[in-house]
């Protein structure tokens, strides 16, 4: 292993420059390199704007990454192929980034790295700045002075991604913003301000601040500070509120009190702004701005997790790091925008899995109010695939580790960290000591969060001494084994770390709706009704009983949020072209599964919720089951205007007398389960649940027309509908900007619809969709066996839909074809 020559150790977030008329410090985004792939002598370089992905373009091949593993939880015991496992697209290999910046002599350099794919090796001028392995995490390097000789540098940036290393699409390249930072040579270093809030009442907060300060390449002791004290150097920073000054604090360590302090959460998402200032005499010479929030966090076994003094549970999702069609490369809009929808769903928190996000979603995440959990590993010393990062973990996680919290820890938004995900070393004789010695530096860096892991091994840990190790125990799945982990462990709290990972496509329904675990169907779909499941997951139902009933659980992260690239199952071994994961609330082109709105229904307390499935264009006869998610206490269904009955929801002690075969009056029969042999992790499903959250007509006659559910509120009065229609033939194409509300700075998303003459959408239209016209960027359908390319301007609509996602600017330019 290359040693790291200078490593970036100091870190939060650093916004900006200054407000001084000449800007005393630059941070300025590296946008334009070259690029190249080839390893020949004569190698053929490309212009590329950075964030860049260099796999994302294509093409889908079975044979990219192919995999053969075993994969324990699919109950394997021989290894099999997995295809699509890392998104079947090319992002092994070798990439080379050139480019060259203007510098001054006079001034200091720093390179941050938000994140590059990966075992990044920096050049400046030909002389190694930096070595970093794990793709996910944000490093730097200086330029240092000695090697400026004329007034611009040449960077290189050599990464190499290793086939296997991989459980999912990693993307491949300089995937994430590359700073040059300019500055004073005394200066902060990148991420130097930590900021905490060790009292917070309604009266007054103290806030405290610790400045880091460095002379060129020189990380400066206290003495050395005090020295230049001396000299007439020194730090103030001011505490700004709405750009007011609330406070001020003199010197590299201090602390003051700001008055009637607004406090951050997610209804409110409040934040303080600390500008500091590295003077000499009366001249700045440095500025750095730092956001923080004023908040409190507490998790007992009282009270649960409270946030400013309040309980509440974690109505949170997991997510994978990349922007489907867009792959892995950072766009803040589309963060912007799944965050937005997160948010109406009533969604309040993101786990970021298995990695270290980009810091665009922390900052999004403070500025919009939205929880996170913060994970940087999928591995610790053992692997899951052949070339993972647990080949580095012993060298390199204190750097990981370290770079991530002191990165993060001032964001208000950050409520824990979690070691890690379902690590091997859970059931193997290192597995406390190491937990321990992580949660120990987590703690060093910031005592003021809980450290959580993801465990899946319930059946062990919770009796071998690891889930009593781990902070606060977090369980993937395992929703028969909540009452004993609570049982048994000291914390008595249960974190949902991951849950459900229900499978579904959009808009596919397979019938008769029927439970079944691993279901596969000729056309690479899962079911649309949300009955489906893996050997280890589970559906909603399991959890939301469990955040309702036991106030010693903390709340849940869903497996996931948005599909993401990787990780097809239940079409992972051998089942190519499914090469997107099936397992979103929202699919791979943004466009929500109608599991959004069961989860809408029991989390967004707001706004109400009506969603009626399936589609209306059956063939005549078929007996169809209708779902509806709702917020209202009962609705009836009407197909052409005759009553199919009204049904309420089951109360909790009524799902106990349907478990026991029992029908009730006016409350959905239990579905059906298929043959299962429950795993040893023990999750079996409970088929009773479901009629507790979702109103369930079973076997409706098919007749074209319309089907429509009509709402009632306590009192019996009709409060809402809504009706589905047969649809006729495609005859033209809607369009719908799903993101202009966001006013979004760069992209906009374009949802295109087939629909008939009178607006129906056409549920199994499958019409190739051409666009013509500038700022076409990518395109997406949703369909994970669809390898249709995410960056040509044509895409092939799935259950009549398809989203296009284009630079703003563009509305109105452009032409649509359907073919
Ligand atoms: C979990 C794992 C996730 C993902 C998920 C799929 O066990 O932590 O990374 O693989 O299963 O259900």
């Amino acid at each position: 292993m290359k040693k790291c020559i200078y490593t970036l150790l100091l870190s939060s977030m650093l916004l900006c420059s200054c407000s001084t008329e000449h800007p005393v410090r630059t941070d300025t985004l590296l946008r334009q390199w070259e690029f190249t792939q080839d390893t020949a002598e004569n190698p053929v370089w490309q212009a590329v704007t950075i964030p860049h992905d260099w796999a994302i373009s294509g093409p889908f091949d079975r044979a990219n990454d192919l995999q053969e593993v075993i994969v324990v939880q699919n109950g394997e015991s021989e290894p099999t192929w997995k295809t699509g496992r890392s998104g079947g697209l090319p992002w092994m290999g070798k990439g080379h980034y050139h480019t060259r910046v203007k510098v001054n002599r006079e001034k200091f350099y720093t390179l941050v790295f938000d994140g590059a794919m990966s075992h990044a090796d920096v050049y400046v001028n030909g002389e190694e700045m930096v070595y970093w392995p794990y793709g996910y995490n944000t490093f730097d390097c200086y330029i240092l002075p000695q090697l400026i000789t004329g007034d611009s540098v040449d960077i290189d940036v050599y990464l190499e991604n290793k086939p296997q290393q991989s459980r999912w699409y990693p993307g491949a390249g300089l995937y994430r913003n590359v700073h040059l930072i300019e500055s004073h040579p005394i200066h902060v270093p990148t991420f130097g301000v930590l900021i905490r809030t060790p009292k917070v009442s309604k009266e007054f907060a103290q806030v405290t601040i610790d400045v880091e300060l460095q002379n060129g390449v020189d990380e400066l002791t206290d003495e050395r500070v005090n020295e230049l004290t001396n000299e007439g150097i020194r730090i103030q920073t001011d505490i700004l509120y709405k750009g007011e000054v609330v406070a001020t604090i003199e010197g590299q360590k201090g602390v003051a009190e700001v008055s009637k302090p607004q406090l951050w959460s997610p209804e409110a998402p409040r934040l303080y702004v600390a500008r500091t200032r590295v003077m000499k005499e009366t001249a700045i010479i440095d500025e750095v701005e730092n956001r923080f929030g004023i908040r409190t966090l507490s998790y007992t076994p009282e009270h649960g997790f409270q946030l400013n003094g309040q309980t509440r549970k974690f109505k949170g999702v997991c997510n994978h790091h990349d922007l489907g069609p867009l792959g892995a490369a950072i766009h803040k809009d589309a963060l912007r925008h799944q965050i937005a929808m997160l948010q109406d769903m009533g969604c309040d928190a993101i786990r970021t899995s298995h990695n270290m996000p980009a810091p665009e979603l922390v900052e999004l995440c403070d500025e919009m109010g939205m929880m996170m959990m913060i994970e940087p590993f999928d591995v610790w010393n053992w692997g899951k695939t052949e070339n993972d990062y647990s080949k580095d973990f012993n060298d390199w996680w204190k750097w990981d580790v370290t770079n991530m919290v002191k990165h993060y820890r001032n964001n208000a938004c950050v409520m824990m960290w979690s070691s890690g995900n379902e690590v091997w070393n859970q059931v193997l004789p290192d597995g406390i000591e190491i937990v321990s010695r992580l949660q120990d530096l987590f703690h060093q860096l910031d005592p003021t969060r809980p450290v959580t892991n993801g465990m899946d091994q319930a059946m062990h840990v919770i009796h071998n001494g690891f889930g009593a190790a781990v902070e606060l125990p977090g369980f993937n799945y395992r929703t028969g084994r909540y009452i004993e982990g609570y049982e048994n462990l000291p914390q008595k709290m249960i974190l949902g770390s991951e849950t459900a990972s229900t499978v579904s496509s959009r808009g596919v329904y397979k019938r008769p709706a029927v439970l079944k675990d691993n279901a596969v169907y000729s056309d690479n779909q899962s079911s649309g009704y949300d009955v489906e499941y893996c050997p280890w997951s589970g559906l909603p139902e399991q959890d939301f009983q469990l955040q309702d009933d036991y106030n010693w659980t903390l709340g849940q992260f869903v497996w996931t949020g948005f599909d993401y690239l990787g990780e097809p199952s239940p079409y992972d071994t051998d089942a190519w072209p499914s090469h997107s994961s099936y397992f979103g609330i929202i699919d791979l082109a943004s466009l929500p599964k109608d599991r959004y709105w069961l989860y809408r229904s029991q989390w967004n307390t707001k706004d109400a919720t009506l969603h009626v499935l399936p589609h209306w264009n059956w063939n005549e006869g078929d007996l169809v089951p209708v779902f509806c998610y709702t917020t209202y206490p009962s609705a009836e269904l009407f197909v052409n205007g005759k009553s199919y009955g009204k049904l309420r929801f089951a109360t909790a002690a009524e799902t106990e007398r349907l478990a026991n075969g029992e029908m009730i009056d006016g409350v959905s029969a239990m579905p059906k389960v298929a043959d299962f042999e429950v795993p040893v992790w023990g999750s079996s499903p409970r088929p009773e649940l479901l009629p507790r959250y979702r109103l369930m007509w079973f076997d409706v006659p098919y007749e074209a027309g319309e089907m429509t559910v009509v709402a009632y509120d306590a009192q019996g009065k009709e409060a809402a509908r809504e009706t589905v229609r047969t649809a006729g033939e495609p005859d033209h194409l809607d369009v719908i900007w799903a993101n202009e509300k966001e006013n979004p700075e760069e992209l906009c998303y374009m949802t295109v619809r087939v629909v008939d003459k009178d607006g129906n959408l056409c549920p199994n239209a499958d019409n190739l969709i051409e666009y013509t016209g500038d700022g076409f960027v990518a395109a997406a359908n949703g369909d994970a066996a669809c390898l249709d390319s995410f960056v040509q301007p044509q895409m092939h609509a799935f259950a009549g839909q398809c989203t296009f996602i284009l630079k703003k600017g563009n509305k109105g330019q452009f032409h649509l074809t359907r073919k």
